[in-house]
């Protein structure tokens, strides 16, 4: 089992991460335990966690991010009501990304903020969302806009969860891993190149190399000012192909298959603007089209995009705002591009 300490929690990965879960419950003497689940986290994931875990209270909500609502969120406000829960009771969020996000924001206004731990069930949520603190549900149509950063009291990540989540869910979370090698870390990278298929048996022994660039970047700018920018890489243009695709798509693309596209497309920019060389734009885009189908964006008119781009939170009033490399395994945050450069980006990946 591997341990990462940082200021104020420890996150936990390996096999036996719930005999360490069950002592922190018993050394902090909780007053109740409460676990939240979707219907898949329930089914695939409970049983095991209640095998070591005793006297818990289960809260179970709807898959998906319909439900990251303000609506669940007051259901779960209410189970915790009519349990009498008070402020020295924990929230275990048992699920993906939507669970942890959800839980964590139901749990930090509830009575003034209860603990909340983090078990992530997706690799999304194992390599990304459980670590950082951000929280927060959907609000008026836009994705993640009510919500505050804080830690969860621990994070306990058993690979074992991923044996039963589809491949497009592995893959999912899998762009996030070969966006953390190209930030931060060279070498991290070379272990991403060497991946010949998405499998349980290929991923898993990543993990670690992706929580800790995640886990450095999140502990110098818990709050997002300057450093933590660096994981904004590829999700300028990954966004607004998300928000575009939603909208106008039958079956949606997932966010890691969007910041997928945007990876390629801000390698090009990167390539214009902050020092990539060709050979290394070249790597990336093969790396990502091994792994990822081919969208087209042929119909999509890039004003219809760019539209979406000025929209995304992490801009400022008029300018669109990019996270570049300077090199596989270096970033650099804050970098502008005219409108007409998107575009030509866009084109470079539709000529692929
Ligand atoms: N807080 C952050 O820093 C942060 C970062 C990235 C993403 N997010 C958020 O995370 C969410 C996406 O997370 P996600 O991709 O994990 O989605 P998700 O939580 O919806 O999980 C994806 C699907 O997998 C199912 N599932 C979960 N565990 C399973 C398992 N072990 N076996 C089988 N099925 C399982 C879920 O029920 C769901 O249907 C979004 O809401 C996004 O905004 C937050
Ligand atoms: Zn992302």
């Amino acid at each position: 089992m591997k341990e990462y300490n940082l200021k104020d929690y420890s996150i936990y990965l390996g096999n036996e991460v719930f005999d360490v879960l069950l002592e922190q419950l018993i050394e902090k003497s909780y007053s109740q335990v409460f676990i939240l689940v979707d219907e898949e986290s329930e089914r695939h994931c409970l049983p095991s966690l209640q095998r070591t875990l005793f006297d818990t209270k289960v809260i179970k909500i709807k898959s998906g991010e319909a439900h990251k609502n303000i609506q669940t969120t007051q259901f779960i406000w209410n189970e915790l009501i009519k349990s009498e829960a008070d402020k020295h009771a924990v929230m275990i969020n048992l699920g993906g990304g939507v669970i942890g996000d959800i839980g964590g924001f139901a749990a930090s206004t509830y009575k003034r903020g209860i603990d909340f731990i983090n078990v992530p069930t997706t690799l999304l949520a194992m390599v990304d969302s459980s670590i950082g603190g951000k929280l927060g549900i959907d609000y008026a149509d836009v994705k993640n806009s009510i919500g505050m950063i804080k830690n969860p009291a621990g994070v306990y990540i058993n690979p074992i969860f991923l044996t039963t989540l589809p491949e497009r869910e592995l893959r999912n979370g899998f762009a996030e891993m070969i966006k953390h090698g190209l930030i931060a870390d060279e070498d991290y990278w070379s272990k991403i190149l060497n991946v010949q298929r998405i499998s349980v048996e290929e991923i898993v022994p990543l993990i670690s190399g992706s929580l800790k660039i995640k886990m450095q970047i999140v502990k110098k700018d818990p709050e997002e000012k300057s450093t933590r920018k660096l994981l904004n890489y590829g999700h300028t243009i990954g966004h607004a192909i998300e928000a575009y695709s939603l909208i106008k798509d039958k079956h949606p693309l997932k966010h890691g298959e969007c910041i997928a596209i945007g990876m390629i497309c801000e390698s090009y920019l990167s390539k214009e603007f902050s020092g990539l060389s060709g050979r290394e734009l070249r790597a990336v885009t093969e790396v990502i089209s091994k792994h990822y189908q081919k969208y087209s964006l042929r119909n999509i008119l890039s004003p219809e995009l760019i539209k979406f781009m000025r929209q995304d939170k992490k801009n400022t009033l008029h300018q669109i705002n990019f996270t570049l490399l300077k090199r596989i395994g270096k970033a650099g945050i804050d970098y502008t591009c005219s409108d007409q450069q998107i575009s030509l980006a866009l084109n470079y990946y539709d000529s692929l």
